[in-house]
């Protein structure tokens, strides 16, 4: 059987690196410039694409106070992604960068706005992670009280993606004629206002951009709901996913794949990437020690704790930590990843949970051992699920020169000399790299 590529993505927060460990620093995360050599690293591996994770808000559940979040640098302090990825994609010129922006925060207009400029300065390598938000704390930053419902919120989103991509189109792509005989810059005749008028936007056009490379940015999602996964099949190019092992993945998978073909989609269209935190070591034996030393570490549960609080709003450190939790929790936030923590009815203790869930070592399979073992393990696992690849995704613990090293420099050698990672860029549009294979 021919062997099968798969794509490579890189999930990443705008935060310090890893300061509290003896190779990191933490420091002048703020100049970029860290993350911008991580971009050139990841371009040198063929990565599809860097993105870029956002939350709008200073978390403040946990134990009831911002002193864990800021203490620990833990989703706080965060800056904006969207200067990020115009650095990333101006220091490249093959990876794909792609930003969360969400449409809580973003007035449509300027998100198309914004994306298309990107789009532009970067020659056609911009994505965008659609996403709602999920706090209170966020939303009360933008003159809302309370975080809508999640219906309501995916009723939003749906009429936004529908003026966004009317702006979009509002320049034909041809419109820009520059001819400088009949003294004409743009086409006034290919340039149309909208007009718009919906329940929750009213937005007339049109787009003062001109069309970017790709024309949209990619739109990259993360449903995991029912209504979340109706979403991101009618409009993602890439859904992001973090499922437990093979076979969620594959069902997964096929479900999206299965809602994008009722839609009306070629189901080949959308790669779906799975997140995964690999360990590595020179000997299997040195990368199960480091993992085992990373999950005793003296922050490991609270860490953990603190970002699921901040995700679901629900404070953790008021529940005994050798304890089962006294209920099912439910939350308006990221409720996929409260019901993945919490494992209603599996009768474990918090403190199980959390290492079971790993402030973040966020892996849809275990990948433990060395760049050979783990590179193996990923090819039977996507021949398993049968597409279309993984996004690494940095533990709140390990964000290094270091470990951007393994992945770049020991595991992905590793998947190319198995023919599983592209040695070398086809085109040099992140829509094009996704539609590759
Ligand atoms: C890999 C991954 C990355 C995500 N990144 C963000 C993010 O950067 N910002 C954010 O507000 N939500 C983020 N989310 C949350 C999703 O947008 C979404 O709300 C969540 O997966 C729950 O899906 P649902 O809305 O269908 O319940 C992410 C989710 C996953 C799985």
């Amino acid at each position: 059987m021919a062997t099968k590529r798969f794509h490579l993505g890189w999930f990443m927060n705008f935060t310090p690196d890893e300061w509290r460990l003896p190779y990191g620093s933490g420091g002048r995360f703020w100049d970029g410039r860290f993350y911008i050599e991580m971009a050139q690293a990841l371009e040198r591996a063929c990565f599809d694409y860097i993105m870029i994770e956002d939350k709008l808000m200073v978390p403040e559940t946990y134990g009831g106070s911002r002193d864990y979040t800021l203490q620990n640098a833990m989703i706080a302090p965060k800056h904006d992604p969207a200067p990020l990825a115009t650095a990333m994609g101006m220091a490249t010129s093959r990876l794909g960068v792609v930003a969360t922006l969400s449409t809580l925060s973003y007035p449509p207009f300027l998100l198309a706005r914004l994306s298309s400029t990107i789009d532009s300065l970067t020659g056609g390598r911009f994505g965008w992670n659609i996403v709602t938000s999920a706090e209170d704390l966020a939303a009360q930053n933008f003159s809302l009280p309370r975080l809508p419902d999640r219906e309501l919120r995916y009723e939003m989103a749906s009429e936004y993606m529908e003026v966004v991509n009317k702006l979009f189109a509002s320049w034909d792509t041809d419109a820009v004629v520059l001819d400088r005989e009949r003294g004409i810059y743009a086409d006034s005749s290919k340039v149309r206002a909208i007009d718009h008028v919906g329940k929750h936007y009213q937005v007339r056009g049109p787009l003062n951009t001109v069309p970017s490379p790709q024309g949209r940015p990619v739109y990259v999602q993360a449903g995991a709901s029912p209504r979340g996964r109706d979403f991101a099949a009618a409009h993602a190019d890439s859904i992001i996913s973090i499922m437990p092992g093979p076979a969620a993945m594959k069902d997964f998978r096929d479900d999206i794949r299965a809602r994008a073909a009722r839609l009306g989609r070629d189901p080949d269209t959308i790669k779906v990437l799975f997140c995964i935190t690999p360990t590595l070591g020179e000997t299997a034996a040195e990368a199960h020690e480091k993992y085992q030393r990373e999950l005793s570490s003296p922050q490991f549960v609270a860490d953990t704790l603190a970002c699921i609080s901040a995700i679901t709003e629900i404070d953790f450190a008021e529940f005994a930590l050798d304890e089962p939790l006294p209920r099912k929790l439910t939350t308006n936030g990221e409720s996929g990843s409260l019901d993945k923590f919490q494992q209603w009815g599996s009768g474990k203790t918090l403190r199980q949970l959390a290492l079971d869930d790993g402030g973040g070592l966020v892996s849809s399979v275990e990948l433990i051992g060395t760049p050979d073992q783990v590179a193996e393990r990923m090819g039977e696992v996507m021949a398993e699920v049968g597409g279309d690849g993984f996004l690494i995704t940095t533990p709140v613990m390990r964000m290094s020169r270091r470990y951007i090293v393994e992945i770049t420099d020991w595991l992905v050698p590793a998947l190319q000399r198995r023919g599983l990672a592209r040695t070398a860029y086809a085109h040099e549009k992140l829509r094009d790299h996704l539609l590759e294979f």
